[in-house]
């Protein structure tokens, strides 16, 4: 039987006419019109303008950065995450803090982020900011983690690597932080094989990390350098195969919502096996279609079930391993 995998790409004609260009016009590197029309189709998307990246983990590492995180910080992050959520807060000496999720959605407790806002208040020292994950193309519950920490007056980051084409309240993901990260890698929902894209608020912010994601190159024709760059910008001929990936963004969105919707119906009468749940603050693109297994009332265990998909040639896997419990945090 052939494998069926969690989440592959799916290439389609309008990459390759796009990328093709990009070869005909030999804008392979990190400049070229693909990469400007990828920021601005992106921008129109989200709301906000952007600089397209190599990475998402790149693009939260800039966002940190411009959101003033330093050596001793504390950034409050959620525990239940992939684990570029917080790679980041360590590579700029800082300390994440790592905070349990509510039941809706799966992502972090608004009321969990307010505890510990006020104990550091209390303290006399605030984290520098907050990174809010929309986990597997859930939106957070944004107003409540926003109102508590626009009154500590501590900055949000939303990563939103994994929900591109998710909605909160009528907006898109990603257009309420005053910084936001998405990310284009391999299994996401829509790729350029490896990317990323950091939008903000301001202007300024994101002509910041463009700098810094090309070596901050002083202007003028010596290679000098007042401040530490990175390696970050993403290629034209990756910005090419974004563009195209962009166009079938919303039927790929329809796609994933399918294939979770069949699993519900399909699993409607068995106890004990608990969708992932849809609040009813925005649009969810089901990245991925995640279960919870009660082994007792279900008759079998989580790794039973995944071992019976391997059986059939199924990819599947247990949902992120929490930060709190890794061996390397
Ligand atoms: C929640 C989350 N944050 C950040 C990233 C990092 O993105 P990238 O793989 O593009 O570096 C990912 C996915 O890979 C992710 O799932």
């Amino acid at each position: 039987m052939k494998r069926i995998y969690l989440s592959v790409p799916h290439m389609g004609t309008q990459e390759e006419v796009f990328v093709r260009e990009a070869f005909a016009s030999n804008q392979l590197s990190t400049v070229g019109p693909h990469l400007d029309e990828f920021e601005r189709e992106m921008s129109s998307l989200v709301g906000l303008p952007a600089v397209a990246l190599s990475s998402g983990t790149a693009a939260i590492h800039l966002g940190l950065r411009l959101l003033g995180v330093k050596p001793g910080d504390e950034v409050v992050t959620p525990t239940l995450t992939f684990v570029a959520s917080a790679n980041p807060i360590r590579y700029l000496g800082a300390e994440p803090i790592f905070v349990d999720s509510e039941r809706a959605s799966w992502n972090m407790d608004a009321d969990l982020v307010a505890v510990v806002l006020k104990k550091r208040a209390a303290r006399g020292r605030l984290p520098r900011a907050v990174v809010v994950v929309h986990l597997y193309g859930r939106s957070a519950d944004l107003d409540p983690i926003l109102e508590v920490c626009g009154r500590y007056e501590v900055p949000v980051l939303e990563d939103a690597a994994q929900a591109l084409g998710a909605t909160y309240k009528g907006k898109h993901v990603g257009s309420r932080g005053t910084v936001t990260a998405f990310s284009f890698n391999g299994n996401k929902i829509i790729t350029t094989t490896g990317g990323g894209m950091l939008m903000a608020q301001k202007q300024e912010l994101v002509d910041k990390a463009r700098f810094w994601s090309t070596q901050a190159r002083d202007p003028g024709v010596a290679y000098e350098h007042s401040e530490l760059g990175y390696n970050y910008r993403l290629s034209n001929v990756l910005a090419a195969i974004g563009r195209g990936q962009l166009r079938v963004l919303s039927e790929r969105v329809q796609q994933r919502r399918a294939v979770f919707t069949r699993y519900c119906e399909a699993l409607a009468d068995l106890p004990g096996i608990e969708p992932m749940p849809q609040p009813s603050w925005g649009q969810h693109t089901n990245w991925l279609s995640c279960f919870l297994i009660h082994p007792n009332q279900f008759g079998a265990s989580r790794d039973n079930v995944l071992n019976a998909l391997a059986a059939h040639n199924i990819e599947a896997r247990p949902v992120w391993k929490p930060m709190h419990l890794q061996p390397f945090w």
